[in-house]
């Protein structure tokens, strides 16, 4: 039902945008990028929206996952700026937060598991993209839902595992992403699989047992970050020490939704962006948490967050009226 109403949708919207501009045009849609200030539903900027074809989103979305793939994840994130993000993209990840801007999202999408893939070494819950399938895709308009199975090179168990990931995607007019919203399906059953991966490699029998010798090990690896990275004005913790006593003891080890909360697993995630960028990141694996690791946002918060103010992720005429909601 859904689905045909969708195809319905597609074969309204036929309008052939022609090649896909190169990323480095210059084009700006009538009205500037969609939605603007206001955002809200159905209309003002909405309607400067491009329309692509099916076939076209197909492309543009096996073009990201490409990108986010190792060994081309390494160089996407040497960009700095990605081709592939709009200069006023707005990101969202269920199991962390949210990130605006080409530079820090070229850095989380990319250049978080291009290091992790040249440092198979450190302990961590995380692992780098070596391959994927997109197994559910609809796309209309400039908007795309996809379900993609990546496989996760987990070097601290040694093993690959698949992780499925729900995206929704708005590409501009230039074919980059402009606005994406992003799952990590199942992340708990993932989380406790992990758990489940470690125990026979550090002999222990239960989860908590488990967390409790990760702990140290992940934290030890966070202050080496911290000591090699984290100097002069981004330094965060007084010494070695301090740093290991708190993110050891005085920071709780968090699930699987909190990596982006006041926890160990957040710092765990951020510290492989310390090196891109030391003076945004450092403090993201500090005691104050920088904004990235802290308890801002209660449950219902969250869910009801008017984030994508750009353009509703629902196409033309059918998002709500208030833009508040229109942009949840
Ligand atoms: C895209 O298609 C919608 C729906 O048919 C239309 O309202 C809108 O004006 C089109 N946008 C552009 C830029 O042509
Ligand atoms: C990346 O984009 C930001 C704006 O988001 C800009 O300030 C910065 O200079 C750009 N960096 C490079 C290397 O293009
Ligand atoms: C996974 O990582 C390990 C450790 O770096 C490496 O030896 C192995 O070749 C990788 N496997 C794949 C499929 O990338
Ligand atoms: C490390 O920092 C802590 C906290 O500021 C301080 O109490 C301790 O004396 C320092 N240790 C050394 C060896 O400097
Ligand atoms: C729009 O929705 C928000 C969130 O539900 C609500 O707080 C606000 O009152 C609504 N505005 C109007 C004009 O109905």
């Amino acid at each position: 039902m859904m689905l045909s109403k969708l195809l319905f949708v597609i074969q309204l919207c036929t309008l052939w945008w022609g090649i896909l501009p190169a990323t480095n045009a210059t084009y700006i849609p009538k009205g500037g990028y969609p939605g603007g200030k206001g955002g809200g539903g159905g209309k003002g900027g909405h309607s400067a929206q491009p329309n692509f074809t099916f076939d076209e989103m197909w492309k543009m979305q096996t073009k990201f996952w490409d990108a986010f793939m190792y060994p081309n994840n390494v160089a996407e994130a040497k960009s700095i700026n990605s081709s592939l993000l709009a200069p006023n993209v707005l990101g969202r990840v269920d199991v962390t937060r949210t990130f605006d801007g080409p530079e820090l999202n070229t850095e989380y999408l990319f250049g978080l598991f291009a290091t992790l893939a040249l440092n198979p070494g450190a302990t961590t819950l995380l692992g780098y993209p070596v391959s994927y399938e997109i197994v559910h895709f609809a796309a209309s308009q400039n908007i795309a839902s996809a379900s993609t199975i990546i496989m996760f090179n987990l070097t601290s168990v040694a093993r690959l595992v698949p992780i499925e990931i729900d995206t929704w995607n708005m590409w501009n007019a230039q074919g980059q992403v402009v606005e994406y919203d992003a799952t990590f399906r199942w992340f708990q059953f993932f989380f406790d699989n992990f758990l489940g991966l470690a125990m026979p490699l550090l002999g222990t029998t239960t989860p908590q047992q488990t967390i409790t010798i990760l702990q140290p090990l992940i934290a030890t690896g966070i202050c080496r970050t911290h000591t090699e990275y984290c100097t002069g004005e981004n330094q965060q913790y007084d010494n070695a020490t301090d740093c290991f006593n708190f993110l050891s003891a005085k920071t709780r080890f968090g699930t699987a939704y909190e990596l982006g909360r006041d926890t160990l697993l957040c710092r765990m995630v951020h510290e492989n962006m310390i090196p891109y960028r030391p003076e945004v990141h450092c403090p993201h694996i500090g005691p104050s948490g920088g904004g990235m690791c802290v308890d801002d946002t209660t449950y219902s918060q969250k869910v009801l967050e008017p984030y994508f103010t750009h353009a509703p992720f629902v196409p033309y005429g059918y998002a709500s009226k208030n833009a508040t909601i229109a942009a949840m």
